[in-house]
């Protein structure tokens, strides 16, 4: 009898060995799961599902040491003027759908963000500086003006990925603004399309014409010649089905900016040769600086002017290469109106001190 409980005893006590031996196997191997899915991040599996464990299993932190996964960035730095602004940072590596926990470091503010009811998160908030994740691989950094310059660090971690942004504001960008006449001539240009019906003359005519004239060409080829209207009974047959068609008739003139596609030259090592006609490989280029030239100039003079496409729309350049009587190689690259502005019209704020990267990307 003695015997027989004895036996019962140490049954019993393997019995329990074996069940907790099978209850810490289990945890292991449900730690392993959880940690397979966070270093893939390929998981499309809800994390709230994913992370769960039963309530008794001590939560255990991602190892730190070698454990880190790189989040890859478009941008690894965000710079801004004393303006401040926005920008938005996108993850390129993986859907970073569970990116939960960011921080913001300023001289002496850390914030985190956690998220909330349906992965909702709360905007992160320092001095200056604010970000926000705005979906599943993008966070948006706002910086507000500033006087001084600042540099914060920004953190986002997910599980065991982690990264970092470094947000910059140089604010010395605005106290050293240079303003000249050009300068001023440039920020005025913008787009105008109705006109009052006070004339252009031939004076300002020939000197927005000189300053298309002195742009920059490939080759110094100069691929360029201008058709000038003024008659608005033609404009229905050059401009047919040309949506700008009721900005030219507004126009005190407008003008075909025409290219020649082709070079005709002496070949290079030798001059005393026929000329030879090649493809121009630049005449876009050429084209596009003659005709910032003529808007900068109209700019300078009080004029206001659109530039609008012909080139490379066939239903467009077809109908003035035709009413034209362009030469086959001649292209209408574009057509620009000008006149008075009939009500003031605001140039746009194009200023975007984070798209300049010093150094490399
Ligand atoms: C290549 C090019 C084609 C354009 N085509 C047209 C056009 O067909 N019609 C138009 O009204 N504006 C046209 N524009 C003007 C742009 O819409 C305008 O430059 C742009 O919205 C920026 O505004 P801003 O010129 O006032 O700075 C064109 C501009 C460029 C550079």
């Amino acid at each position: 009898m003695l015997l027989n409980v004895l036996y019962m005893k140490q049954l019993l006590m393997a019995a329990t060995l074996f069940v907790c031996a099978f209850a810490i196997l289990s945890c292991g191997c449900a730690r392993r799961t959880q940690k397979a899915v966070a270093e893939t991040g390929e998981s499309k599996v809800d994390a709230t599902v994913a992370m769960d464990e039963p309530a008794q299993v001590e939560r255990v932190e991602p190892e730190i040491v070698g454990a880190w996964t790189p989040i890859r960035l478009s941008q690894e730095e965000v710079s801004f003027g004393a303006e401040g602004g926005k920008a938005t940072v996108s993850c390129l590596n993986y859907d970073c759908w569970w990116l939960n926990d960011a921080q913001v470091a300023g001289t002496e503010t850390f914030f985190h963000a956690t998220p909330g009811e349906n992965n909702t998160y709360e905007t992160l908030k320092a001095d200056g500086i604010s970000a926000r994740i705005v979906n599943r691989n993008q966070v948006e950094i706002s910086v507000a003006p500033a006087s001084k310059s600042h540099t914060w660090i920004l953190h986002l971690q997910s599980g065991d990925a982690f990264t970092s942004i470094t947000v910059k504001q140089t604010a010395s960008m605005k106290a050293e603004k240079i303003t000249n006449p050009t300068l001023e001539s440039i920020a005025a240009r913008t787009s105008v399309r109705s006109f009052t019906d006070q004339k252009v003359t031939d004076a300002q005519m020939e000197a927005m014409l000189r300053a298309a004239m002195a742009a920059p060409t490939g080759m110094n080829v100069q691929p360029w010649s201008f058709v000038v209207l003024t008659d608005k009974s033609k404009y229905e047959e050059i401009f047919k089905g040309n949506f700008n068609l009721r900005i030219f008739k507004s126009a005190a003139a407008v003008v075909v900016f025409c290219a020649d596609t082709t070079v005709t030259r002496a070949p290079r090592n030798n001059p005393d040769a026929a000329p030879v006609t090649r493809p121009n490989g630049t005449w876009r280029d050429d084209m596009g600086a003659c005709t910032e030239n003529f808007l900068v100039a109209a700019a300078s003079l009080g004029l206001g002017t659109v530039w609008t496409a012909s080139y490379p729309y066939p239903d467009r350049y077809l109908p003035i290469k035709e009413a034209l009587g362009l030469p086959a190689t001649v292209v209408p690259y574009c057509v620009v109106a000008v006149g008075y502005p009939d009500k003031e019209v605001k140039p746009k704020d194009k200023w975007k001190p984070e798209r300049i990267h010093k150094g490399r990307w």
